[in-house]
């Protein structure tokens, strides 16, 4: 390596803090055991607020579908305009185009250890043919974890939503308010509403959820993959809960 050839990223002009960093890092990751997990769960009901953190303890990967394709529609790529025409209006994109995107980002090597699905499988479709890509590699899914949730809740918690664009982070003006209101606490960005966290959309979101993903609970159900989580609790217990789950 070294002088850079092939398009691979040159190792020297790497910081020597990143790549100590990374090497730590790597070192703690060696012995933890795979994972496949699921995450399941309504909007807001606080798939994506967890996921950093079950990421980090566990040494996964995190592929948000839900982050991928509003990337994608961000930088009008095929895949994204195709998508945002559905996504503006609540509704779910065609099964076809997110099996693909997740196909080839389970490839990333940050999947080494296991993933961490948030916002996939949303369809029974999907589910199946999840565990045919995996049935395919030999491998299948540990754990379906469903984050439970009243529907009443869900209001308050999306449209008091801030998302920081680049780095996916998250905030709630009320339940997790950034230090200095609407900018990102670690790089002073400002912090955005996404276009689908309204009450009229979020309807349609929530009408999709019960009907379509609903039923994929059910379908892992029949494989005993399910674990059911508290989600209204506070995000400090939800993290607990998860933490005992798989441990
Ligand atoms: P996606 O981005 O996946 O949205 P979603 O499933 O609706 O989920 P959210 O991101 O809204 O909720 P979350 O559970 O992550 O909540 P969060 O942790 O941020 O999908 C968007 C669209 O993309 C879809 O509508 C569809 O069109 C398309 N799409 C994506 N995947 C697809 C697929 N597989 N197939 C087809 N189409 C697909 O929490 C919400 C707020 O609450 C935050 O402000 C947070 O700070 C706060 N909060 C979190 N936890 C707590 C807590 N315990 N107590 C109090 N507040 C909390």
């Amino acid at each position: 390596m070294g002088s850079g050839g092939g398009g691979m990223m040159d190792l020297e002009d790497v910081t020597t803090v990143d790549l100590m960093t990374e090497l730590l890092r790597r070192m703690r990751c060696a012995p933890k055991p795979e994972r496949r997990l699921i995450l399941i769960g309504p909007p807001g009901s606080g798939k994506g607020t967890q996921s950093p953190i079950i990421r980090d303890e566990h040494c996964l990967c995190h592929l948000a579908t839900g982050d991928m394709l509003r990337a994608a529609v961000a930088a009008k790529t095929p895949l994204g305009i195709k998508a945002k025409e559905a996504m503006d209006k609540g509704e779910l994109v065609s099964d076809d185009l997110v099996v693909g995107i997740i196909d080839e980002a389970m490839k990333k090597p940050s999947c080494e250890k296991g993933f961490i699905l948030d916002g996939f499988p949303r369809t029974v479709v999907q589910a199946q043919k999840l565990d045919e890509m995996l049935a395919n590699k030999g491998t299948k899914i540990d754990k379906v974890l469903n984050f439970a949730i009243d529907d009443a809740i869900l209001e308050e918690r999306i449209t008091g939503r801030w998302i920081h664009p680049s780095s996916g982070r998250s905030y709630h003006s009320k339940f997790a308010p950034p230090k200095v209101p609407g900018i990102d606490d670690l790089t002073g960005e400002p912090l955005i509403q996404r276009k689908d966290d309204t009450l009229e959309v979020l309807k349609s979101r929530l009408e999709a959820f019960h009907r379509q993903t609903e039923p994929v609970i059910d379908y892992y159900s029949k494989e005993s993959l399910v674990v059911q989580l508290h989600a209204e609790k506070r995000p400090e217990e939800v993290t607990a809960e998860l933490q005992k789950v798989l441990s």
